[in-house]
């Protein structure tokens, strides 16, 4: 089969793990007959050095034209001065919207491997955890009506939270469907107890969770959840939730991975045209330094085969290779932990991978 893929490097050590990833989709290419076609666009902080604008509209033409984009990751300190609606992390926001990519997808799972990374208690790590976060991406106060007034006291400023049920509905949906392909348990969060949003969405949410008996659905408060992460996280399966909590839960499930390097995350919509990216920053410390771990965009090309274009094959075939990359001990910088052995750079870390397929 054929496929056009949109390439957005993005800033900092972008380039580099998407180089990774486009090397490892060659390969699987060359493996399962497949042609991968890439396209290569800009976003975030080089869009704005070299066109003015964080997300150029021929980005979002050749975006919504592929069959699937593939982002490494935007933003850094140089772009950091600039007023909210030209920031490079607009453009993140911009494609999310303009493709209509509502749900995103974020598996928080231990490696066995890298256990001894974990920062919990070893009877916690003993147990356990695999989990998909299932964060709604396009709605909340990260797209609501924001603004600078007089108040009070004085000068102000405010964001607004609102959220429709037919948004409610739809990643409610996603949710219990992916909880069917796994342990069949949904935990929706929510700060019900204080927030009208919270009420529309527990309410919403339990409505949908009758359309799936077979699932057991799970109210939990956003803060206990933050602290139900590290005190038990093998409790939970599937957690849905709004963009915000699922922005800051989503950071806090991949730390108690071990490294934010190996987590891969998807952006879906109504149709099969979605966006993978890592659920790491752009890093701009290490930038060019071929330091950068490729694993999670290497993962996130993964979950592009089995969503995206159905090749289920492929997809456990580039995870395999991972796994057993881990499994033999190779590791950057990143996952090293207190060993003292040279740890690989992100290009070794590629040929590694790609040797396993
Ligand atoms: C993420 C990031 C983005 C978000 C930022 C960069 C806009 O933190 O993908 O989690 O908040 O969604
Ligand atoms: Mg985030």
């Amino acid at each position: 089969m054929e496929f056009n893929i949109a390439l957005v490097k993005g800033d900092g050590i972008g380039p580099e793990i998407v180089s990774g990833a486009v090397q490892v989709l060659e390969k699987i290419g060359e493996k399962f007959g497949h042609t991968f076609r890439f396209t290569e666009y800009l976003a975030g902080g080089c869009a704005i050095d070299a066109c003015g604008v964080p997300l150029p509209e021929e980005t979002v033409q050749g975006c919504r034209n592929s069959d699937s984009v593939l982002l490494g990751a935007v933003g850094g300190p140089k772009w950091d001065g600039l007023p909210g609606d030209v920031r490079p992390e607009k453009a993140l926001l911009g494609l999310r919207s303009a493709l209509g990519l509502y749900t995103n997808l974020r598996p928080a799972k231990l490696y066995s491997a890298l256990a001894g990374e974990c920062p919990l208690r070893p009877d916690i790590v003993a147990k356990g955890f695999d989990l998909m976060m299932v964060r709604e991406l396009t709605g909340g106060i990260y797209f609501g009506e924001r603004g600078r007034r007089e108040g009070k006291y004085g000068p102000e400023a405010y964001d607004t939270e609102a959220y429709s049920v037919m948004e409610i509905e739809r990643i409610a949906r996603v949710a219990f469907e992916a909880a069917r392909k796994r342990n069949k348990k949904v935990h929706s969060i929510d700060k019900a107890n204080v927030l009208e949003t919270s009420r529309l969405w527990r309410e919403t949410v339990h409505r949908i969770a009758e359309e799936y008996p077979d699932v057991e659905c799970v109210d939990m408060l956003v803060d206990n959840t933050a602290m139900q992460l590290v005190r038990n996280p093998s409790q939970f399966d599937v957690v849905v939730t709004t963009n915000m909590f699922g922005d800051i839960l989503s950071d806090e499930a991949s730390q108690i991975t071990g490294s934010i390097g190996l987590l891969p995350s998807a952006s879906l919509g109504a149709t099969t045209c979605g966006m993978y990216e890592p659920i790491h920053g752009s890093a701009p410390d290490i930038a060019g330094q071929d330091k950068a771990n490729p694993i999670a965009t290497i993962l996130s090309a993964a979950m592009m085969l089995r969503y995206s274009f159905s090749l289920l094959e492929e997809a456990a075939c580039i995870e395999k290779a991972v796994d057993a990359v881990l499994d033999a001990g190779w590791r950057t910088a990143d996952i090293i932990g207190s060993s003292t052995d040279r740890p690989l750079r992100g290009s070794e870390m590629t040929q590694k991978i790609l040797e396993q397929i």
